[in-house]
């Protein structure tokens, strides 16, 4: 375990969680649990569940959660180690890594395994798929030498090899370049383009990495002592100076959207390295731009990634437009067919944010009926109240009142009560009803109901999907078993509140270890029963065919046996 981390758990055991969030929020003991309004949406019933035993805490109304960390964090607007160190001084905890010294070394290995993949995109012979590669997306030497870029080599160790010889393999771990399975340990980054992601002092701290073909197509690096995850933005370094002083930001979702546009003359680009914006993205940028222009590809959603990163956005104070891309377009693809005009003419037509709000709600209800209306009405209310300036809010009232079809006067009245009860989002969830067997186990896991040694008899990680094989991950790693809250240290915003959540519904299982070999059988066993008789069904098609009588009997009497352990298996006939 990293040093880091042990900081980490020391201060988890020694703060009073329910103390320290009782700051913010008045709390309730409700049997193991404590409940209180949730700071972090207009809440009126009491959704915030905080769970001291489990260090863990979730919102039932807007899904935020986590651990005492993440909770600092949002409501003081703070980064980890900023947490850490607050939480650290009041738990008389004395941090062993407070010094910046113990970083740099670690600085000077991720520079130097740069500087390797730099080496070998431009000067080895094994390189040449990936010069290849990069010129016919359009990026030149130039480029490549302007933006870092490199390449790691097929095979599982050869920067293990070259780099193990003067690092310890553990550091090498730590930092992400090296993956640790129970007993091998081999490169993170094999045959893949390599994007390094620079801090704002320029050094690199983690790497990004295209696959050529195959899954997943993108590949970070772990969080690490220098990697805040959720606190970077992709190419900030090179596009702070044009953001300061335009005061507006273009952000994107991926590496090579903030290549292309940058490289089309567009230099105030930022990307958030995938869809989740974070808070801390969000507040990062605000240090430097006053606006944002959302620029993510349209999704079928009504633009969901843009509608929840622009909630995000306007959080930190920005003003926020959204820049419509034509359909099946990113902006890397944009610019690569129409040059920066085209993107200039996407960026100069963006949506204003309340306009594009009251879009996504004409897209997502269907406002001629009032259940439609209601729906919209209710998801207004609080982005309605999260709206300070007065203008605005009679431009949103107005333009509400046309879609709604509603008289303005009612409408503002409306929009600014506060509602007397909050329907519970995913209320269907919380019973346990549609919960799929992934969710079962993790459940049982975070709870500590089950071990993973007992999971690990029939399932590995790779057979959840990957929403959820990040959390079962995390576990298979674990080796001894430790709190749920010290092992969602691992894991990114949105799996931690994933985590938060099922470690804290309030479903009960009356018999755990029952419910783990259902979900466990349904998970693992299910899908090979279908392969099984999917195969045997073209072979008595192949039996019919050919006549043959015997063979059709055996291959009949096997799928009936299948047949009747599914049922068994799932209750499915
Ligand atoms: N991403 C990731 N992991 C994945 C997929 C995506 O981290 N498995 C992040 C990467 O930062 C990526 C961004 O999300 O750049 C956008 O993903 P996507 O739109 O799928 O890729 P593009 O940026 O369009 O990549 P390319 O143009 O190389 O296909
Ligand atoms: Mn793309």
């Amino acid at each position: 375990m990293s040093k880091d981390r042990l900081d980490v758990q020391m201060v988890k055991e020694r703060v009073d969680m329910v103390g320290v969030i009782s700051r913010y929020v008045s709390l309730a003991k409700t049997g193991t649990s404590y409940k209180g309004r949730c700071p972090f949406h207009s809440d009126d019933t009491p959704s915030l569940v905080v769970n001291a035993q489990k260090g863990l805490w979730h919102c039932f109304g807007c899904g935020e959660g986590g651990d005492l960390f993440s909770f600092l964090m949002k409501i003081e607007r703070i980064s980890f180690p900023e947490a850490l160190e607050r939480l650290a001084a009041e738990a008389g905890v004395s941090l062993r890594r407070r010094d910046d010294g113990a970083k740099e070394p670690l600085r000077e290995i991720i520079a130097e395994a740069a500087a390797y993949f730099a080496d070998n995109l431009t000067n080895d012979p094994a390189g040449e798929k990936a010069r290849k590669y990069l010129l016919e997306r359009g990026y030149k030497q130039e480029v490549w030498k302007q933006f870092c870029l490199g390449y790691a080599f097929p095979g599982w160790d050869r920067l293990k090899k070259k780099f193990g010889k003067r690092y310890k393999v553990e550091t090498l771990v730590n930092l992400g370049l090296l993956v640790k399975r129970e007993d091998r340990c081999y490169d993170r980054f094999r045959d893949r383009v390599i994007f390094p992601i620079h801090d704002l002092s320029g050094r690199p701290i983690a790497f990004g990495g295209r696959a050529f073909e195959g899954e997943p197509k993108y590949l970070n690096s772990s969080q690490n002592p220098l990697f805040d995850k959720g606190g970077q933005l992709y190419g900030l370094l090179w596009a702070r100076k044009e953001i300061s002083s335009c005061r507006t930001a273009i952000l994107v979702e991926g590496y090579t959207d903030v290549i292309s546009v940058s490289i089309a003359g567009i230099e105030n680009v930022v990307g958030s390295m995938g869809t989740a914006l974070t808070q801390r993205q969000a507040d990062l940028l605000a240090r430097f731009a006053d606006e944002v222009v959302i620029a993510y590809d349209r999704d079928a959603a009504g633009g969901a990634a843009s509608l929840r990163g622009m909630r995000i956005l306007r959080n930190s104070g920005l003003n926020v437009r959204v820049a419509e891309l034509p359909i099946g377009e990113d902006p890397d693809s944009l610019v690569s067919r129409e040059g920066a005009e085209g993107m200039l003419a996407v960026i100069g037509e963006s949506t204003p944010f309340h306009h594009f709000f009251v879009r996504s709600l004409e897209l997502r209800y269907d406002l001629s009926t009032v259940a439609g209306k209601e729906g919209a009405l209710e998801e207004s209310r609080a982005f309605y109240q999260g709206i300070v300036s007065l203008p605005l809010r009679q431009e949103i009232t107005k333009l509400l009142a046309e879609g709604l079809q509603l008289p303005v006067d009612e409408l503002r009245q409306d929009l600014s009560r506060k509602r007397p009860h909050t329907r519970i989002v995913r209320e269907t969830s919380e019973k346990g009803r549609g919960w799929n067997e992934e969710e079962v186990i993790l459940c049982l896991l975070l709870r500590g109901e089950v071990s993973w040694s007992q999971v690990a008899e029939l399932a590995t990680p790779d057979d959840f999907s990957p929403d959820h094989k990040p959390i079962a991950e995390v576990f298979a790693n674990a080796g001894e078993p430790s709190d749920p809250s010290n092992l969602i240290e691992e894991l990114d915003e949105e799996q931690a509140r994933k985590a938060s959540y099922l470690a804290l519904a309030p479903i009960l299982f009356s018999d755990a270890k029952k419910a783990l070999q259902d979900a466990l059988s349904r998970l693992v066993r299910l899908p090979n029963i279908e392969k099984q008789l999917s195969k045997l069904r073209q072979e008595i098609k192949q039996a019919e065919e050919s006549a043959d009588h015997s063979k059709m009997d055996l291959l009949q009497q096997a799928y009936s046996d299948l047949v009747a352990e599914r049922r068994g298996t799932c209750g499915k006939s």
